[in-house]
């Protein structure tokens, strides 16, 4: 039998695709039970808030441990509405990090509070005790009423530090639980933790709508009184406004679908922690890793702490050569991410707050080193396989 003669091959072009994220393999086997959940909502109209929406809080609150759920319309307004209904406002600041989404610090001026900045910790990437300390012994440290530390990529902030110095000053603790439904610290979830949380459910997060939507979370009933009222502009009584809110509401279709995959998540938490887990392993046995904090020739492998749980929202190497490294993986079709490229104080929307090139070398340094790579609880073995090997190949 006559054979056509292999076409050349460039290198690349014989790898297999790996996806950053593949929400598909998430949605096919609910697809029937979304379905369903859905057809509920039609069936009753109940477009806005109302029971698909109340059952979702009702059901986040018990899985999270916490007294009070108030679903929203994204992390955004979450965050926003955490620090409204904790009536941190005009004339105060708050503490937060420059290592995190936009949100983390825009929210708070839109709650009219000024955002002070304290670097990272190298190894977590969240927010260091020390560099908070030090803002709130430096010159605005009066102003503080609050620290807004981000549990960033799944893994709590230092919860223990945190509860020392807020109790020691007084100061409430929000917390940004974006990226972490079902993280731990000693025992207690994500959310559980501070004076309120705020977790966004935007559809790549690990708890994901189809569609913007967010949560606050809180013990206590006078912050989720006001955050109910807030996020219905101000209104207790249907027509009159208290205060000026905003429509922060959660649509039903999205309380639907939470509901659904809030049955899922402790296991595709688990799927997750399984697939760290072979990565640690993986790139152990191809001899890429360095101890750390900083990479010199190799890869710095993202850690568990200690007393916490991490959820491994993000899988985040640091690599010393990380922008040829992505490229490499791009060429390969190997989807990667950098979360993120240019910290908050060094965005042009946040040139006000004064900050400049060198305020925070951690996060700087963070921002030029670090590299996410494709985690999601189906991720096949032999795919993470092909991303290790690709580094592997571009380090050797
Ligand atoms: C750490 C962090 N905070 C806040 C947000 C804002 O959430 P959303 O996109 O739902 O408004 C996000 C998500 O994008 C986030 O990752």
């Amino acid at each position: 039998m006559k054979t056509e003669p292999n076409p050349p091959q460039n290198p690349a072009s014989t790898v297999q695709p790996v996806p950053m994220l593949d929400l598909k393999r998430q949605y096919q086997p609910l697809h029937q039970e979304l379905l369903n959940a859905l057809g509920q909502v039609l069936a009753t109209q109940q477009f806005i808030l109302g029971e698909p929406v109340a059952a979702f809080e009702k059901a986040a609150a018990a899985q999270l441990g916490v007294a009070h759920a108030i679903g929203c319309s994204s992390g955004t307004d979450a965050l926003w509405l955490a620090l409204a209904a904790a009536e941190i406002g005009s004339g105060h600041a708050v503490v937060t990090t420059p290592f995190s989404f936009f949100a983390s610090t825009s929210a708070i001026l839109r709650a009219g509070t000024t955002p002070l900045l304290a670097d990272i910790d190298p190894a977590t990437f969240n927010l260091n005790p020390v560099a908070v300390e030090a803002v709130l012994n430096g010159p605005q440290g009066a102003a503080v009423r609050a620290i807004l530390p981000v549990h960033l990529f799944g893994q709590c902030a230092d919860w223990a530090s945190f509860t020392r110095i807020a109790k020691e000053r007084n100061l409430k603790l929000i917390e940004d639980a974006a990226q972490a439904w079902g993280a731990e610290c000693n025992g207690l979830k994500a959310g559980a933790l501070g004076d309120a949380a705020a977790f966004s459910f935007y559809p790549t997060k690990n708890l994901s709508a189809a569609g913007d939507a967010g949560m606050v979370t809180t013990n206590s009933g006078e912050i989720a009184e006001r955050a109910r009222m807030m996020r219905q502009h101000g209104m207790r009584r249907r027509y009159y406004h208290d205060e000026l809110g905003w429509n922060a509401r959660m649509d039903g279709f999205q309380g639907a679908i939470l509901s659904v995959k809030l049955r899922y998540i402790d296991t595709w938490n688990q799927l997750r922690r399984t697939v760290a887990r072979r990565y640690h392993a993986l790139f152990h046995a191809a001899g890429l890793v360095e101890a750390g904090p900083y990479p010199i020739h190799g890869i710095v492998l993202p850690q568990e702490v200690r007393g916490t749980h991490h959820v491994w929202h993000q899988y985040v190497i640091r690599a010393t050569c990380r922008d040829g490294l992505r490229a490499f993986l791009t060429e390969r079709k190997i989807g990667s991410e950098i979360y993120y490229p240019v910290p908050l104080h060094l965005q042009a929307a946040l040139k006000s707050l004064g900050y400049s090139e060198g305020s925070f070398p951690e996060a700087e340094r963070a921002a030029r080193e670090v590299l996410a790579l494709p985690i999601f609880p189906e991720l096949r073995e032999d795919e993470q396989q092909t991303v290790v090997s690709a580094i592997t190949e571009f380090l050797s």
